[in-house]
């Protein structure tokens, strides 16, 4: 079971739910708002080389054909928390083509600011944007830098999916996500698998106790160039454990059940 939430803070709270459904199950897709003609969409999709989102851009055009992970982590994230985008301000970090920043604003969310630091991905997120008239405010900002990050205000909501394990400076990050996140952080990243049994020998225990102990969770693994996916834009792969130390020493207090998307992919909703 799921454990229930019910952080109350100045907005009334997030409530995060049980009940998480196993597959998506497809209905009509909502139509933008006087959206291009068909012919139109497909030369838009065809104009980029390379998309990583599946977006719905109307007249039955996606950006991809076949569903991806995050559609799956959208379902996922939109069971837990159902009330959780009314009216809130939501930070989507590592927007990417703006999967997550179009639907928060769908879903009711009042303000929307994306951040990624690709210009190729923002471009994207703003010709979809466009053609779903969305007020979504797109900015170009690296946020593994680590100077504080100015965004002027502190979100209700703070989208964190498929990022955690590209930076280099992970708890540094969610520490400054911690200062801009006012209620809710959804998480979702590449993990070390759980189903088998790691173990370091490492010394712990109190002052003055100290003993080189087993230890078999709360892992990192560092990731150097290519040796993930040919990627080299992935740094660290953490275990659950990992995560959940990470985003209590930056101050997150209560959780979600973490939920897997296969064996290597975590998503927990923490407040
Ligand atoms: C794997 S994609 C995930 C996209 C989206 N969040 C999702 O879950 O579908 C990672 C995105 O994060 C962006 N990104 C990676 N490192 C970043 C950084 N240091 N600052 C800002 N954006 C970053 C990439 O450009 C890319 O768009």
């Amino acid at each position: 079971m799921l454990q229930a939430i019910n952080h109350l803070l100045k907005r009334g709270g997030i409530q995060i739910q049980d009940g998480l459904a196993q597959s998506i199950t497809p209905g009509a897709e909502i139509e933008p708002p006087d959206s291009p003609d068909r012919e139109s969409l497909i030369a838009l999709v065809n104009s980029f080389p390379y998309w990583y989102q599946r977006i719905y851009l109307g007249q039955g055009v996606y950006t991809l054909p076949v569903l991806q992970l995050h559609n799956y982590v959208w379902q996922a994230v939109k069971e837990m928390l159902p009330d959780g985008y009314n009216g809130a301000s939501v930070l989507d970090v590592g927007t990417n083509a703006g999967y997550f920043s179009i639907q928060a604003k769908l879903n009711g969310a009042d303000q929307v600011v994306g951040v990624d630091f690709e210009d190729r991905y923002l471009k994207q997120a703003e010709a979809c944007r466009t053609i779903w008239k969305l007020d979504i405010d797109y900015r170009q900002i690296d946020i593994d830098q680590l100077q504080p990050l100015a965004m002027g205000q502190r979100f209700d909501v703070v989208i964190f999916t498929g990022i955690l394990y590209h930076l280099k400076n992970p708890l540094g990050v969610l520490e400054q996500m911690a200062t801009l996140c006012s209620d809710a952080i959804i998480v979702e990243t590449e993990v070390i698998s759980p189903r088998h049994k790691n173990v370091l020998h490492v010394r712990q225990g109190p002052f003055g106790r100290t003993a080189v102990t087993p230890c078999h969770t709360g892992f990192m693994k560092f990731i150097e160039k290519y040796e993930l996916n040919g990627d080299g834009s992935n740094w660290w792969v953490p275990d659950e454990e990992c995560v959940l130390g990470m985003l209590r020493s930056a101050g997150f207090k209560h959780f979600s059940r973490p939920r897997y998307f296969g064996e290597t992919r975590m998503l927990v909703i923490a407040t």
